[in-house]
């Protein structure tokens, strides 16, 4: 895989027209992300015209609900052709099955490939404080999202999307969770803003960490020449794994 297929651009704006600019001022760009606030403001026009473009797509709408919806809701969304689609573990292995059954069916009656589906393990917004006080788990939160990855590779997930810190632990404890496909945020190069983003980690390290794929914002959209931004992390990405 080249350095180019593993990094995936958020599209964190509010239209589709601003969403399309970003797509068409970075052609470099193969693997997009859809999130809430542009799927809510656009509906789903915009996975059509980035198909239409030939892009990839990960779709991250974190669905967390009934089995019967959120398979109502996979099923939806595997129509539109997405590579990858997020769904919350705590939603359990009844609803984690149900969405990876449902997205075949989607994907079938559409004549595309499945999508594969990628857990949240723990929000990285939820602290060890939080989780343990306020959502009454006890259990470390380093060993609770452990388990939330082992149950979701039992459920016919393919990966999870956590910090890098997270997935050095994961491609450490092997077994089971080996082949799971692992998708990290929170990805930095050393020349870039941190922004909002506490425990942050560079391209190279990330992917030596064992990730797959980075989800890179910032420090390409909002950089002065993002055509030049996005192909420096390439470039570094390239040079470490030589
Ligand atoms: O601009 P930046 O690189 O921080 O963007 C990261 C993207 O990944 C945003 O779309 C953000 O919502 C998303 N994300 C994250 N942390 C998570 C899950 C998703 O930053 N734990």
């Amino acid at each position: 895989m080249s350095p180019s297929d593993s990094i995936i651009v958020p599209l964190d704006v509010s239209s589709q027209a601003e969403a399309i600019a970003l797509v068409d001022r970075l052609p470099q760009v193969g693997f997009w992300k859809v999130g809430l606030e542009l799927f809510v403001s656009s509906g789903p026009d915009i996975l059509v015209q980035l198909k239409r473009r030939e892009k990839r797509i990960f779709l991250d709408l974190k669905f967390h609900d009934i089995p019967n919806t959120i398979a109502g809701a996979c099923r939806a969304a595997a129509r539109y052709g997405v590579d990858f689609l997020t769904i919350h573990a705590t939603a359990g292995k009844a609803g984690l099955e149900a969405a990876v059954e449902a997205a075949q069916q989607g994907a079938q009656a559409a004549g595309c490939p499945p999508p594969r589906l990628l857990a949240v393990t723990v929000l990285t917004s939820i602290h060890s404080r939080a989780l343990a006080l306020e959502l009454r788990v006890p259990l470390a939160l380093s060993d609770y999202a452990l388990q939330m990855a082992l149950l979701v590779k039992e459920s016919g997930f393919a990966g999870v999307v956590c910090s890098p810190q997270e997935a050095k632990k994961l491609r450490r404890f092997g077994g089971n969770a080996q082949d799971l496909l692992i998708v990290c945020p929170g990805v930095r190069p050393s020349w870039a803003a941190a922004d909002d983003q506490q425990r942050v980690m560079t391209p190279a390290q990330a992917i030596a960490d064992g990730a797959n794929y980075l989800v890179i914002g910032r420090p390409i959209t909002q950089a002065p020449d993002p055509v030049a931004a996005y192909e420096k992390i390439c470039h570094e990405i390239s040079a470490s794994v030589l």
